[in-house]
């Protein structure tokens, strides 16, 4: 029998000849009910061997007199009951803020200094979803950090003018008004907040003059929506000494962007940057069609390209943008996601085996006339494939 309890989680255990209900593992290890919830519930079986053995003895003045009958085996079945145990309204923990994963910025940086390139080079980073969910007291993450490692080798690898976030980069699950917030969610804002702000500062770091912009997702329009429908008191408050700037309870405000020098650009879903005049559009996105399809009714739709994330797949489509007898291409490109994509994934109101695709996308120009070309960075198994480099994760 054990029990081992943790903040707002509980293990228990118990060995029986029988398997035991929730209610009974309640009541054996005084559980309350009202108080605590059941996460999981397993039993495992197994077989007890032991030796048939029938005496029929009598002791009689210091002598033992009678039979001993064996033969044969007695096979009890034992069971083991385990049972998590979750507290339905979590306690506040102390201190509140987990330990930030540092391990995740030591890396080697494997080869090239970075190659100074005198044309516009855009990296494009989508949705990275980056945020954690505690299973079984264990926080795992739904950005998945192999697919971090290689954007971050490959800002060290390459010169970028610009740097665009599409999006999406933190989840912001537990701030989600569409569904309950799940306990393994609880208190998990922080410790993303902090992760994206060093993956921010890295590549400002690594970049000291790129123009860097981040677009707002849907996802982080969750603050905001769940700010105005329940704390609209809340929603818009500046600190004293930055009146000017963005609000205290803001994705801006909370990552300081201004101090880092990245454009927040807010208003989703109609937020958009341009880049040389009407050339390139760049949007999280709103829809999200079939595969192939996104891509195909930007193209059909508009006389600009577009680049849009929201999908989480790899995508493009061209299309040819006639005025009189002057012809332009165009194209729509998804560079994917950098979320968890595997059947390990943990991103909510995902499904398992989803059509996702882990990549990012560096657009460039060779001279002030020629046109945009956009490259795929693809990450495949936790390896970067980009520009004939090979780059683990
Ligand atoms: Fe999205
Ligand atoms: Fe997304």
């Amino acid at each position: 029998m054990a029990s081992k309890p943790k903040e707002n989680l509980k293990e228990t255990s118990l060995v029986h000849n029988r398997p035991m209900t929730m209610e009974q593992m309640a009541k054996r290890f005084k559980i309350d009910l009202s108080v605590w919830e059941v996460e999981r519930l397993i039993t495992n079986m197994w077989e007890n061997v032991s030796k048939d053995e029938q005496r029929d003895l009598i002791f009689e003045a210091g002598r033992i007199d009678g039979k001993v009958k064996t033969g044969g085996v007695i096979v009890t079945p034992m069971w083991q009951t385990k049972v998590w145990w979750v507290r339905i309204k979590p306690v506040a923990l102390s201190p509140m803020l987990y330990p930030v994963d540092v391990s995740l910025f030591n890396y080697p940086i494997s080869k090239s200094p970075i190659r100074q390139g005198e044309s516009p080079q855009i990296l494009v980073i989508p949705d990275l979803h980056a945020g954690y969910v505690r299973v079984n007291g264990k926080l795992v993450s739904m950005h998945d950090k192999k697919a971090v490692n290689i954007i971050r080798k490959i800002s060290k690898m390459w010169s970028f003018t610009h740097i665009i976030f599409l999006g999406d980069l933190l989840d912001f699950a537990e701030w989600s008004t569409h569904f309950p917030t799940p306990n393994g969610l609880v208190d998990t804002t922080q410790k993303s907040l902090v992760e994206v702000a060093a993956f921010i500062a890295e590549l400002r770091a690594n970049h000291p003059n790129a123009e860097m912009v981040y677009l707002q997702g849907n996802h982080e329009i969750r603050m905001e929506s769940i700010l105005i429908k329940q704390v609209p008191a809340a929603y818009g408050l500046k600190r004293i000494g930055e009146l000017e700037g963005f609000p205290a309870l803001s994705i801006p405000g909370l990552l300081q962007l201004s101090d880092l020098d990245v454009q927040w650009i807010g208003d989703y879903p109609s937020g958009e940057y341009w880049i040389g005049g009407d050339e390139l559009r760049f949007i999280h996105g709103s829809i999200a069609r079939k595969a192939g399809l996104t891509s195909a009714h930007y193209v059909n739709t508009q006389d600009y390209s577009t680049i849009f994330g929201h999908i989480h797949r790899i995508e493009k489509a061209t299309g040819t943008v006639w005025a009189g007898t002057g012809r332009r291409e165009i194209f729509a490109a998804s560079p994917g996601c950098l979320c968890k994509v595997d059947d390990s994934g943990v991103v909510p109101g995902r499904n398992l085996r989803n059509n996702w695709q882990q990549g990012a996308m560096v657009l460039s120009k060779q001279s002030s006339k020629s046109p945009w070309i956009p490259e795929q960075i693809n990450i495949i198994n936790g390896v970067g494939y980009f520009r004939g480099d090979i780059i683990p994760g």
